[in-house]
């Protein structure tokens, strides 16, 4: 029961105190990301991760993230506010059915998207993120066959885009699913004049009609080129926050869902955070992620290949 506590001034006192750094997605609930020290997409939290000299990391994102915090930082202690915090497209991936997937592909080389667990990292060749996977493609050979996993939706994106055939692993980010083409038209015919941001996780039925394609950051990027007043975002809205602070001018739509509204495409494994298991986590340094050494270093290698690569 935390009555009485102040849970922000608790926050604070206890990031001074064990020198800790909070770092948050751009998914995070608004209260999460303003207090953060540092908000980014999936390749600068790991950049921050691999770069910061705090002693503790209090991860506010999602749990293929916190470890991929613990790899790159081994000697930090890494928080994750709830452990529960999971995510679809890991999930669609367990590393026993990648590993036979792999094996009966021996010619192929594993081009892996990171919202993947440690275990399937380990197996991998080259780790990606969706800001980073256009250049780390266009490093490897034309001839070099490619299995791609665990977004469908992503690799077949990167496939149609490169003209590369890959082998697709057949996984999706359940948010981003769950836009409705019919509901995004009827939304784009009231707006005729904002242009369609989505992020390529999103399905070939949402992508083909946006105007712009690309990771979180990346659209926020574009949210700040756009001509007009107005941008439709087909991605998790809680980065309309991003957008809505840094451009209170503009008018930020999320794109909709079957019911018409963009509530059912927040993503429910980074909805777990709040402040007070924030608060927990800096007072308990739990849950914390542990994690066996020769897997580490094992998926650690497909993890530096892409901060090579993508640079
Ligand atoms: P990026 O922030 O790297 O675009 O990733 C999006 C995402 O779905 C993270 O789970
Ligand atoms: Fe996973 Fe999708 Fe949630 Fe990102 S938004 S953590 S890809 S379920």
């Amino acid at each position: 029961d935390l009555t009485g506590i102040d849970v922000r001034a608790e926050i604070e006192r206890l990031r001074k105190e064990r020198n800790a750094v909070i770092l948050a997605h751009y998914y995070q609930k608004p209260e999460i990301q303003d207090l953060a020290d540092f908000v980014g997409d999936s390749l600068e939290l790991s950049r921050k991760a691999a770069e910061t000299d705090a002693d503790v990391i209090a991860f506010c994102g999602v749990k293929f993230m916190a470890d991929t915090a613990k790899i790159l930082s081994p000697e930090k202690i890494v928080v994750l506010p709830d452990m529960d915090a999971g995510c679809s497209l890991e999930d669609s991936c367990p590393p026993e059915k990648f590993k036979a997937f792999r094996e009966a592909h021996p010619d192929h080389i594993a081009l892996t998207y990171i919202n993947c667990s440690t275990e399937v990292k380990a197996l991998s060749d080259v780790i990606v993120t969706s800001s980073s996977a256009e250049t780390i493609l266009q490093q490897i050979p034309k001839d070099q066959p490619i299995i791609f996993g665990p977004d469908r939706h992503l690799g077949g994106y990167l496939s149609r885009k490169f003209d590369r055939p890959m082998l697709l692993w057949p996984g999706v980010c359940i948010v981003h699913e769950a836009f409705s083409e019919t509901e995004l038209l009827k939304l784009k015919a009231k707006h005729p004049d904002a242009p369609i941001a989505a992020h390529p996780e999103c399905p070939p039925t949402i992508v083909d009609h946006a105007d712009y394609v690309g990771s979180t950051s990346g659209i926020l990027k574009y949210a700040n080129e756009i001509e007009g007043d107005t941008l439709i975002v087909a991605t998790e809205p809680h980065i309309i926050h991003q957008m809505e602070r840094a451009l209170p001018n503009k008018t930020f739509i999320g794109a909709p869902g079957a019911d018409g509204n963009c509530n059912c495409n927040i993503c429910p494994y980074m909805a777990l955070n709040t402040l007070e298991k924030l608060y927990l986590a800096l007072r308990d340094l739990q849950p914390r992620i542990e994690m066996d050494e020769d897997l580490r270093l094992a998926a650690k290698k497909s993890l530096d290949k892409m901060l090579e690569m993508a640079s």
